[in-house]
């Protein structure tokens, strides 16, 4: 069955600061969206690549895609987005034409996922899972916290899970087509990763080793660390 890719790029991205919507922004001089555009078709199992714009956007990163050299061997499609990355991955989804019988749903936000990770992702989902995320161990101990009584207050913290049970998870997480679908028919309370939608059904998801450099492009202190993976990538 072949694989399709779904690139929700719909977001404002306001906690990078001021400026284009977050996938326009340039690291070392190329729109993040395009680098996550190579990054996934870098991968000989991904036929077709779904960019999902701003809604009034399509027009512009078609544009954009057209504008850049991108492998021959993928077909690239541009549909207009949402109002939340869940309803922009639906209707990416929607766009996907019958014999995509994999999805792997990726952030634009995360432009430098190395190809190994890709390639991982799609493979567990051919030995059989309906779901797959890279994940990585957690660095920092997390914890639960409540509402400060007031603003500006200290929150409490209701408590810490056990680190060493703990994933942090990356994009592209990788899907059985029909149970992604079912997962976006089904649920409608908003959410951040796919992947919950479908442990949501009760079915499934696995993880397989992410990697550092899938870190996502959040705040202004990872544009410099994205322009620093790129620099040492050209030595
Ligand atoms: O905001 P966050 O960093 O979680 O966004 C993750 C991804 O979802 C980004 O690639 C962003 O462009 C996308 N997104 C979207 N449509 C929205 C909101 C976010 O495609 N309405």
């Amino acid at each position: 069955t072949s694989v399709a890719a779904v690139i929700p790029a719909a977001g404002r991205g306001v906690r990078l600061g001021p400026g284009a919507p977050k996938a326009l922004r340039a690291l070392s001089g190329t729109p993040m969206l395009i680098h996550a555009v190579r990054a996934l078709a870098a991968s000989r199992h991904v036929a077709l690549v779904v960019v999902v714009a701003p809604p009034d956007g399509a027009a512009g990163v078609k544009s954009l895609l057209d504008a850049h050299a991108l492998p021959d061997r993928t077909d690239f499609l541009v549909v207009p987005g949402g109002e939340s990355r869940q309803e922009s991955v639906r209707l990416g989804l929607e766009a996907l034409p019958p014999q995509y019988g994999i999805v792997l749903v990726h952030d634009a936000a995360r432009p430098l996922v190395p190809v190994d990770t890709v390639d991982a992702v799609v493979e567990a989902v051919r030995d059989g899972a309906p779901a797959v995320v890279p994940a990585l161990p957690l660095a920092d101990t997390v914890k639960e916290v409540a509402p400060a009584a007031e603003a500006g207050e200290p929150e409490p913290v209701v408590a810490t899970p056990e680190r060493s049970r703990l994933r942090a998870v990356q994009t592209p997480q990788g899907f059985d087509r029909a149970t992604l679908v079912r997962a976006h028919e089904s649920v409608t309370e908003n959410v951040t990763d796919d992947a919950s939608m479908v442990e949501q059904l009760g079915l499934p998801v696995v993880a397989v080793p992410g990697h550092e450099e899938a870190f996502k492009v959040t705040r202004p202190l990872d544009l410099v660390l994205a322009e620093a993976v790129l620099a040492r990538r050209r030595l």
